[in-house]
């Protein structure tokens, strides 16, 4: 079991000094707004609310009642109130970020190290004098409704929010950090900015939680896989209460997996507050700096690897149980990619840092370079794995990885389009994962970890291969399904993961948004038009599931929660962008020509080819 202490909000005084020491119910401030009537069956017990059990001792707070609307279609943050201060706000939180002002010395260091001005608009306004669809309004009511307090401050969202599972909820009832970005993308895009600060804040200060798993510490810059806030007596005062944070750093989670991607999300989701808000201060911060660096230290510590991808185990990431993805996993590739180009910006260059940013630097050349050349198939390539020389030893193979071409499934030779091609979704010595990972894939095209002709190859392949992996709902997570055998010995016959089902070929919904920014990024928002088309008709009426099964995305998965905040937020991001495609860049990186530069001059050093960069271009861009 792991040991962590429950972290008091009291404690935190330092973080947010306004934070009230005397907990929850201190005054009716922190009183969270009632659910709704709508979203409730009458025997949901009135003290639950978004799914924070809470035990209300009403006879201290008498204003309650008549403090928390209760008209279900009020905004959350019409609801919330100035930290530390028992006053109602009457309007909405609103942070004024028409245009951002970063002070001139971050602009430049964002300028030298993007290229590109950090500028950018929320789209308050644009929207405001749209007309939204029905789905899209009753997405904001839900999103809002999933908003989870924390002293008083929003903090993040809940997973789900499905009054019919109120007792069966899992861990659904906590802030997942992967859930949260999309939510968190939401309100940045509308401009409210401080749920996302409160959230990352939060966040770090659990990255540094005493921990151990039966007697071992995990690496200091872990971060939660989600956290819940709890409410207890205050120090066994039965009237008086407090709220602590609550994190499971993968100790309670199904398989015990390591939440690998948290920290890289969270270096992602700083870069896009900073770029949107302007609060540049916030990642200069010594603490937030500490946290990219401890986050970093983990991913870049020396080990045996022979590859510079990142080496993990089954279920570290949005796949988060075993379904044969250990080892190099093209998602975790990507989102490490993406969380070392981000950090690279956002680190303050010193003596202290220096070495850990050329370490990122080496990395990001290394990582671009392996996973362009060895993890790309296309017609031509499986061609050429079809032919392959197996047992080569020498510097100079052609099958590096030992290959046999037996390993390539039958269903990929027929499925293999004459035009386009992906990134497989694992890479070890006599192992290719042929399997189409949507999550991989397309975050591999956002952060320009895929070359552009790759990144338009990925996009060819969805358009032509649209019944497999769209049909009735965006997006597969995968492609195909494991059946038979391999779903007995690769998940260990899970029943939740039989084949077309949740993680093994399920379609989710929330993977909109990270296609529509790979088809903003890329040019091809008709594709993304297409797929919120089809993803608009149903979910509303679905009740916005967490997945769907079948071959075809037809039904909504069989253990499938409702009104899953990720698949909400998901659809509105992919509105939201679509409207104000401009936006999307506070989460892309565009490709970085020194980066290959250096792999030129690498390359030159061991295969004794001329460095320069035109090299880089001939010898990297594939
Ligand atoms: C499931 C998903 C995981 C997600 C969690 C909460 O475990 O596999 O990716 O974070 O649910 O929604």
């Amino acid at each position: 079991m792991i040991a962590t202490r429950l972290r008091r909000c009291t404690q935190l005084a330092a973080l947010f000094p306004k934070c009230p020491s005397s907990g929850l119910f201190s005054s009716f401030a922190s009183a969270p707004p009632l659910p709704s009537s709508r979203l409730l069956p009458p025997s949901y017990p009135s003290q639950l609310t978004r799914g924070i059990c809470v035990i209300f001792p009403k006879h201290l707070f008498s204003t309650l009642t008549d403090t928390v609307p209760s008209t279900p279609d009020k905004s959350t943050f019409e609801r919330l109130y100035v930290h530390g201060v028992a006053q109602p706000q009457t309007k909405p939180t609103e942070l004024k970020i028409d245009r951002v002002v970063c002070n001139n010395e971050h602009n430049e260091k964002l300028e030298s190290n993007s290229g590109k001005d950090a500028v950018t608009n929320p789209v308050k306004e644009k929207d405001s004098e749209m007309e939204m669809s029905g789905p899209e309004k009753e997405a904001w009511w839900l999103l809002n409704q999933s908003v989870v307090n924390y002293c008083s401050s929003p903090v993040g969202t809940l997973a789900a929010n499905d009054p019919g599972l109120c007792n069966q909820m899992l861990n659904y009832d906590q802030v997942f950090i992967r859930d949260f970005v999309p939510s968190a993308i939401v309100f940045l895009l509308k401009g409210e900015g401080e749920i996302v600060r409160n959230f990352l804040l939060h966040t770090l200060q659990l990255q540094s939680w005493e921990k151990t798993v039966d007697c071992y510490s995990p690496g200091q810059g872990l971060m939660p896989a989600s956290f819940k806030v709890r409410t207890v007596p205050l120090d066994g005062n039965s009237e008086a209460f407090e709220e602590v944070l609550d994190p499971d750093f993968g100790e309670s989670a199904i398989g015990r997996v390591a939440p690998v991607d948290s920290g890289l999300w969270w270096i992602i989701l700083l870069r896009a507050y900073g770029k949107i808000t302007g609060d540049c201060a916030l990642q200069e911060r010594i603490d937030v700096q500490t946290g990219i660096r401890l986050i970093l230290n983990l991913c870049l510590s020396d080990g045996f690897d022979m590859f510079p991808t990142l080496l993990v185990t089954d279920g570290s990431c949005m796949i988060d149980r075993r379904m044969g993805i250990h080892g190099h996993p093209l998602e975790i590739q990507a989102l490490f990619y993406s969380a070392l180009r981000c950090a690279r910006e956002m680190i303050i260059i010193n003596d202290s840092s220096k070495n850990q940013v050329r370490a990122i630097s080496n990395r990001l050349t290394a990582l671009s370079f392996h996973i362009r050349q060895y993890y790309w198939v296309d017609m031509r390539k499986i061609n050429e794995i079809y032919r392959y020389k197996t047992e080569e030893y020498s510097h100079d193979a052609i099958n590096k990885f030992n290959i046999y071409p037996d390993q390539i499934p039958s269903w990929l030779v027929d499925w293999i389009p004459e035009k386009g091609g992906y990134l497989i979704g694992n890479l070890q010595p006599a192992h290719m994962d042929f399997r189409f990972f949507s999550l991989g894939n397309l975050w591999a095209i956002v952060s320009s970890l895929a070359t552009d002709r790759q990144a338009e190859g990925i996009l060819n392949l969805i358009d032509e291969k649209w019944d497999d992996l769209v049909a009735n709902m965006p997006l597969k997570i995968c492609y195909p399904a494991l059946e038979y055998d391999e779903w007995r010995i690769i998940t260990g016959s899970d029943p939740k993961n039989t084949p077309w089902s949740y993680h093994n070929g399920g379609a989710w919904p929330t993977l909109l948004w990270q296609f529509t920014l790979a088809c903003i990024k890329m040019g091809r928002q008709d594709l993304a038009h297409r797929a919120l088309e089809v993803a608009e008709k149903r979910l509303s009426n679905d009740k916005w599931p967490e997945y769907y099964d079948t071959r075809t995305g037809r039904f909504i998965g069989k253990q499938s929660h409702l009104y899953q905040t990720w698949t909400i937020a998901g659809f509105l991001v992919s509105k939201m962008l679509l409207r104000n495609p401009e936006l999307a860049s506070i989460l892309i990186c565009d490709e970085d020509l020194e980066l290959l530069e250096g792999c030129a001059c690498g390359l030159s050093k061991s295969a004794r080819i001329k460095c320069s960069r035109k090299a880089a271009r001939s010898q990297v861009l594939v």
